[in-house]
């Protein structure tokens, strides 16, 4: 599917080359490649701006049946997102042509600057993410995906970066597993139905699987989760899946937030967002394809996913606004708002997770709040942690894969806002401004001693646009991050 290769462009014949132009600058060192794009800026509708797009046919001394020249703007901001994105729309124009397969020539890493593996890396995810569509409820398949990605390159790199298309393939793979699950509709995906999805998914890799069904929640005494599953007809689960690799250090626990659907409950949200809230689940779609792609790639680390499943919705069996409920850590929590439900099945899991596990370190990762998007936008996670380290190699891994993080404060005083006339914690906080904060203060109450990071991915987690290496729906948010930092931080 992806490749990363070698050919003699005078005389291999092929489909098609898409090559990047730069509007100041040669960034190609392949004497041929560089001729063409001299030849495409003699055209005055072309100067290489971003996404500026010529076409040449039969192209001089070429055994291609055509050149597509693709501007990426100025040498200056030219970086790896830019190829990522460059890449993904050429693999959507191919779409459009109707195409099978695609060809990319790299440019020069001494050219453009970018370090040669990165700028491959990038080109090559660019096109596997960008060679995504989700027609599975279209009568007619309009757009096929290409069956081949090609990115050209010298031998030498070709040789030494062998083993890296397959680690794209399965990192983007996983990218595009969470997207699919994000984009199925609450209908298709009740808690139990997609605990099945995901334990199938885990079980074809090896990972030890549990499904823990509403009896045993009951038995362990998840009144948090609990509370929020009790106004829908579709039952809860709580999956647990384990990477047991070969170390043998205490594990690394990702803890992702799984509503299937939130309708806010009885705090029931208004018409615009409702149809976004099948994608409250984007945390527990990644983290359970993190642990897919860790048991494909074989890591190391001993990786176990902890993912609550329920559905938030409105019924004469629903949680009220006032309820008080214990969670399984054993505190209470007066439930001031059935809205503020993400915090509620987060903090039974993480408890459990850290008493059962005894982690090193706990990653959660959640669409946890309205205020993070309104504080970062659509496009950038919030990272919370005590832990300077966790959080500054979560930003890192941010910026590597341009799956992009800002940190966010733990602030002590703010906890104020949590208090409760009747129970030790209200998960509503008493002002709306900083409720980003206190949603993550509020899991931090729940955590003990573990180094502990918490991602909110409200705004990346799903997308109503299609941007240039995403299809519009689930980004699949959190998974390139997140193997980035396994990989990175051993
Ligand atoms: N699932 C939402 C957060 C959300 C908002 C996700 C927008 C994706 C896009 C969460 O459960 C929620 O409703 N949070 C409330 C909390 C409030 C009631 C304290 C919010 O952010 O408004
Ligand atoms: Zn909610
Ligand atoms: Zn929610």
């Amino acid at each position: 599917m992806l490749h990363l290769a070698a050919i003699d462009l005078k005389r291999q014949k092929i489909n098609n080359l898409f090559i990047p132009v730069c509007e100041n600058k040669p960034i190609h060192s392949d004497p041929l490649v560089s001729a063409l794009v001299d030849r495409a800026l003699t055209f005055p509708e072309f100067k290489g701006k971003k996404d500026q797009e010529l076409v040449l046919h039969q192209p001089p001394g070429c055994a291609a049946e055509k050149a597509v020249f693709r501007g990426v703007g100025d040498a200056k901001t030219l970086d790896a997102e830019t190829l990522r994105q460059m890449a993904g729309k050429s693999v959507k124009r191919c779409i459009q042509m109707e195409l099978a397969r695609m060809w990319l020539a790299a440019p020069d890493p001494a050219a453009t600057g970018i370090d040669e593996t990165e700028g491959l890396r990038a080109l090559m995810e660019g096109a596997f993410l960008g060679n995504h569509l989700f027609d599975r409820y279209k009568e007619k398949k309009e757009k096929k995906p290409l069956t081949r990605l090609d990115v050209l390159a010298p031998p030498a790199a070709v040789a030494r970066l062998r083993r890296l298309p397959a680690e794209i393939e399965t990192v983007c793979g996983a990218t595009l597993m969470a997207r699919d699950w994000v984009n199925l509709p609450s209908n298709a995906k009740p808690p139990r139905v997609l605990a099945r999805l995901i334990a199938g998914a885990a079980k074809a890799r090896g990972l030890a699987v549990e499904v823990l069904a509403e009896r045993r929640l009951q038995q362990m005494e998840m009144g948090a989760l609990l509370a929020v599953a009790a106004g829908s007809s579709n039952r809860p689960a709580m999956v647990v899946l384990q990477h047991k690799g070969a170390d043998r250090r205490p594990p690394v626990v990702l803890v992702g937030k799984g509503v299937t659907f939130d309708s806010g409950g009885i705090n029931l949200k208004t018409g615009d967002s409702l149809p976004d809230m099948k994608g409250d689940m984007a945390g527990a779609a990644a983290v359970a394809s993190v642990l897919v792609a860790a048991a494909e790639l074989n890591l190391k680390r001993r990786l176990i996913a902890v993912i609550p499943l329920v559905e938030n919705m409105v019924s004469g069996s629903s949680t009220r606004p006032g309820d008080i409920v214990r969670t399984f850590a054993g505190k209470t929590v007066e439930i001031g708002n059935t809205d503020a439900e993400g915090r509620l099945i987060l903090i039974d899991a993480m408890a459990y997770a850290e008493r059962r596990f005894k982690p090193e370190i706990m990653i959660d990762v959640a669409t946890l709040t309205g205020a993070c998007v309104i504080a970062l936008g659509e496009k950038i996670a919030g990272v919370f942690s005590r832990d300077e380290a966790l959080q500054q190699g979560i930003l890192a891994s941010g910026r590597r894969t341009h799956e992009r993080c800002w940190p966010l404060p733990l602030p002590e005083d703010y906890k104020e806002l949590l208090k409760s006339s009747y129970a030790d914690i209200s998960n509503m906080p008493s002002t709306r401004y900083g409720s980003a904060l206190a949603a993550a203060l509020f899991l931090s109450e729940f955590v003990g001693g573990t180094r502990w990071a918490h991602i909110d991915i409200a705004g990346p987690g799903l997308h109503r646009k299609e941007d240039a290496y995403c299809g519009p729906g689930g980004t699949g948010f959190g998974v390139r991050l997140l193997m980035d930092w396994l990989m990175n931080n051993p």
